[in-house]
């Protein structure tokens, strides 16, 4: 953060520029909105998307010894009574007896409404599933869930996996989808909403090698978050004390980013041990433990989980790249993640050769590199415009690209300009990102 900007205003400030600029509206905002519900909007989607992208790139890609999946979202009932969360996936509810509002009991603090300073109910256990149900008529349908975590569709499929690719252990499965959660409190913008993204890797190893493996896992998730650009001082691990940890957790490290309220989670890392597994063989009555080919050994393998939420490593994306100067506000995200890699401008938008110039230009990028097109106002106010949503550099056809085919690329952190040839272009924006 630069010292034109305190704390407090940081976050107010990414709602309004991502409401402003397209990143994200409050969902079903024509009807008064809908709590913990966020849309993405065209430049949101492509941020989303590029952190899902390296996301799969650095967990699946870049690895021989995970493989992908993409399982639905509502699953049988029982896989919710296997798992624990029928009973278990539980928040502490507290109701207020006058205005009726809701709140997480650890979350209070006082014996008093916060909004009315009514009388509070007693603790009950609220569970976060959102229930729904399967058939055509209501009654008699079958009731089950929206997922509240990806990883139950790994954990169901693992034999599916395993017979048909014939992976060794350690092995991982990896998958990218939405979650729901009835979150008895929702705010802080995206941090915590009721339908989000996650991207889950469940990695399968021997029992005994369980400690290794998370502290390897530990290790690759903190310098991921760095590598995209996350300051280092913005980050840090917190583990759980052994009586918090969910029902499934032999040990929990988050990773937490320094929001503006507060350090708070933004990857969870888990050793969710062999529960999974055993609970599904049980229940289900298949035998998901694991049988190594050349020695005949039968077990069931214990699971090292990175778990993190698309929409917080957005919101920490966000935060982390806005920077303001006097006459600019800029997103320094990173290269790879910026919605637009490149803007193509004609200097000015009132002579026909240089619009025609610039947009063969524009007409040759875009296939290759998501790119804006502009020619509203001057040229300063273009530049500014692209800064605020990150795009990290912009072409400018001018008159003496008519003559030797060269263009201003300028640079959005350091507003330098150099000249390119046209030709040059593509394999110089390639160059740039491969290099971030
Ligand atoms: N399968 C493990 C699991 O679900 P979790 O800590 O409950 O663990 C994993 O969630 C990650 O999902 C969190 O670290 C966070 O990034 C994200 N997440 C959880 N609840 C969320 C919510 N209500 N809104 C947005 N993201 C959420």
């Amino acid at each position: 953060m630069n010292n034109l900007m305190v704390k407090s205003d940081l976050m107010e400030k990414i709602v309004s520029l991502c409401k402003r600029r397209g990143f994200v509206y409050p969902s079903s905002e024509i009807y008064g909105g809908i709590g913990g519900f966020w849309d993405v909007g065209p430049l949101g989607v492509e941020l989303k998307k590029n952190i899902k992208d390296l996301w799969w790139k650095a967990m699946v890609y870049d690895r021989d010894d995970v493989y992908g999946l993409d399982s639905t979202i509502i699953h049988h009932p029982k896989v919710w009574e296997a798992s624990g969360h029928a009973t278990s996936f539980t928040d502490p509810l507290r109701e207020c007896k006058s205005c009726h509002q809701r709140f997480r009991e650890d979350k209070l603090k006082s014996d008093k409404c916060p909004e009315c300073g009514g009388k509070l109910t007693e603790v009950r256990q609220f569970n976060l599933m959102f229930k729904t149900s399967v058939g055509p008529v209501e009654e008699g349908g079958q009731e089950t869930y929206l997922r509240p975590e990806t990883c139950q569709g790994i954990f169901i499929n693992f034999g599916n996996v395993v017979d048909s690719c014939h992976p060794k252990i350690p092995f991982g499965i990896a998958q990218i989808g939405k979650g729901f959660r009835n979150e008895i409190t929702t705010g802080d913008f995206i941090f915590r909403d009721r339908e989000f993204e996650m991207m889950e890797l469940e990695f399968f190893v021997k029992p005994q090698d369980d400690e290794k493996w998370f502290e390897y896992w530990k290790d690759q998730r903190m310098k991921w978050h760095q590598s995209l650009g996350i300051k280092k001082e913005n980050l840090h691990f917190f583990e759980h004390p052994k009586e918090n940890l969910a029902h499934y957790s032999k040990r929990t490290i988050d990773i937490e980013y320094k929001f503006p309220f507060g350090w708070a989670e933004l990857e969870g890392i888990a050793n969710r041990t062999d529960f999974d597994l055993r609970n599904h063989s049980k229940f289900s009555g298949r035998d998901l433990s694991y049988q190594n080919e050349e020695t005949g050994e039968k077990y069931y393998p214990y699971v090292i989980e990175p778990s993190v939420g698309v929409e917080r490593v957005m919101l920490a994306m966000l935060l982390d790249s806005l920077k303001e100067e006097k006459e600019r506000t800029i997103l320094s995200l990173n290269p790879k993640l910026a919605p637009y890699k490149v803007a193509v401008f004609p200097l000015l938008a009132n002579k026909p050769n240089l619009v025609k110039k610039a947009r063969s230009v524009f007409d040759e990028l875009k296939p290759v590199l998501h790119t804006a097109w502009d020619e509203r106002g001057n040229i300063g106010k273009r530049y500014y415009a692209q800064d605020e949503i990150g795009t990290p550099w912009c072409i400018t056809v001018d008159f003496q690209t008519l003559e030797d085919r060269t263009v201003t690329i300028r640079n959005r952190d350091t507003t330098k300009q150099i000249r390119e040839k046209i030709d040059n272009l593509e394999g110089w924006f390639q160059n740039k990102l491969e290099n971030k």
